[in-house]
């Protein structure tokens, strides 16, 4: 229902992100992946295009994994709410995190970035979309780029890649942000 509501939607953000990622590695097969608000798997389908084959989901919504992983893109499954509270995976797990649609007044906030950077080896990358008027109309997300500014002052990560583009959803520009964590 969700796949065929974004597709009729024309929802590109998932195909954007695993493009700007799969653009920035070299060999992409082996590099361990987790796609963050996962949701029904649509990155993890556009990584496993790509060859990506070691990707992991997590997402806060059990119901969510589970149509994830009719999918069958995904190694591992990880129901953890994204926020400012520690993640149970350890520092250094991934050589990236993905995101898209994730940012939202209800959903996730820029308070899980440093979670986010914490758990990704130094010199990974995070890739992440959000559909481009939500940086000024929506309350969850107007201090994203702040915050984001914030970090890489802080010495945590630094910005490779900042890209608008078309069509992102329902026809709205998006944006796409890679970073590589220090
Ligand atoms: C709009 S869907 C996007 C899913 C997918 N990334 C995509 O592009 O289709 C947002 C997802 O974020 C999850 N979510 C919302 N808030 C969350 C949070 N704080 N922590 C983890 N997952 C969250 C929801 O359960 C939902 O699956």
């Amino acid at each position: 229902m969700y796949d065929k509501d974004m597709e009729t939607d024309g929802y590109t953000g998932p195909g954007k992100v695993a493009n700007v990622l799969a653009e920035s590695q070299g060999d992409r097969r082996d590099i361990r992946v987790l796609d963050v608000a996962a949701g029904t798997g649509l990155c993890g389908e556009e990584l496993s295009k790509l060859d990506f084959c070691n990707v992991d989901a997590l997402d806060a919504s059990q119901d969510m994994l589970d149509v994830a992983k009719t999918k069958n893109v995904y190694k591992n499954f990880i129901k953890e709410f994204l926020g400012s509270n520690r993640l149970g995976i350890d520092d250094d797990s991934y050589d990236a995190v993905i995101g898209s649609g994730l940012f939202a007044t209800g959903h996730v906030k820029s308070d899980c970035l440093e979670q986010l950077i914490r758990i990704v080896k130094p010199g990974g990358a995070i890739c992440l979309a959000i559909r481009e008027n939500r940086l000024q109309t929506n309350e969850g997300c107007k201090d994203l780029e702040s915050r984001m500014a914030a970090l890489q002052s802080e010495g945590l990560w630094q910005q490779v890649s900042r890209e608008i583009f078309p069509a992102y959803s329902s026809g709205d520009d998006g944006v796409v942000y890679l970073y590589t964590v220090l």
